[in-house]
């Protein structure tokens, strides 16, 4: 695996040929979730990573700072996982003000999760644009996790870089807690609290197969949720896809409908916010 942390070494070394070329962007602290993700860039030729805590997509300082790093194990985790480039950019390279062009996630990027980090999406959408520009991928891997990130990216990158976007399932632990890096600040008595979450999407998908009333769904899970005191929810929506997701659609979810409805979630266990989603209609995802 090459290390690259330089902006002009890494133009030189995509200027070859993009066929084949995938990009995994992450923000290090690898788990599982990232390890599946790689494991569906081994099916392309060349896998390129990225690894870079994006300031622009935090709206809190305290956020930003206590984001898990792990560099070593994660540099260890890439190259055990067959990456051939690793990006490493500097702050000060990648956001460079005469390169780096802003972009705005518009109206999709303002609700369920845009509406309580203000500018994340806009922040998410800016730095992966600059990946896309610089390493010139023909498709790019991210998780379902981060479903409305990954459908804007879809919706506002995907063609401008004529880039295949590849979804990968939510990874989970024995217990149905998303893995995600934020997971390792909580105590395994916080993880299993945390794990109330994917119980109450559960029930909330079940009980739309049975009722389908979306009034219903919501309170269900609800529900679920308040059955663990120390779990304390932000928001539950339960909405359509066609709220974060615009036209080609079904190039990013192939057995999913625009109609199809998802339950996402967000909420905190001993002060870490967590998220995580269903997407109800489809047995797959
Ligand atoms: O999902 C993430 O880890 C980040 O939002 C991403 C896509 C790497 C952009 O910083």
């Amino acid at each position: 695996m090459i290390i690259v942390e330089a902006i002009e070494e890494i133009k030189k070394i995509c200027k070859s040929s993009r066929d084949g070329r995938v990009i995994v962007p992450t923000m290090g602290a690898l788990h599982e979730g990232h390890v599946a993700l790689l494991d569906k860039a081994r099916e392309f030729d060349q896998i390129f990573a990225t690894l870079f805590v994006n300031p622009l997509q935090f709206n809190n300082l305290d956020d930003l700072n206590s984001y898990p790093k792990t560099l070593e194990e994660d540099i260890d985790i890439f190259d055990k996982n067959g990456v051939d480039v690793l990006f490493m950019p500097s702050k000060e390279g990648i956001l460079n003000h005469d390169q780096i062009k802003t972009i705005d996630s518009g109206p999709a990027g303002d609700i369920w999760e845009g509406n309580f980090r203000p500018g994340h999406f806009d922040g998410v959408l800016t730095i992966v644009n600059r990946f896309f520009e610089l390493i010139r991928p023909s498709k790019a891997i991210f998780g379902l996790k981060d479903i409305q990130q990954i459908c804007l990216i879809h919706n506002k990158l995907s063609s401008a870089h004529n880039v295949e976007i590849i979804p990968v399932e939510t990874q989970r632990n024995p217990l149905g807690l998303a893995y995600s890096s934020r997971n390792s600040l909580m105590t395994e008595d916080g993880k299993r609290k945390a794990s109330i979450m994917f119980k109450a999407l559960k029930a909330g998908k079940e009980y739309w197969k049975v009722s389908s009333n979306l009034l219903g769904v919501k309170e269900k899970v609800s529900e679920v949720l308040s059955s663990e005191p120390d779990f304390k929810l932000q928001y539950i929506e339960v909405k359509p896809l066609s709220d974060i997701a615009e036209s080609g659609f079904s190039d990013l979810f192939k057995e999913v409908d625009l109609n199809h409805k998802v339950i996402m979630i967000a909420g905190s266990v001993e002060g870490i916010r967590l998220i995580d989603n269903i997407i109800i209609n489809s047995n797959k995802y």
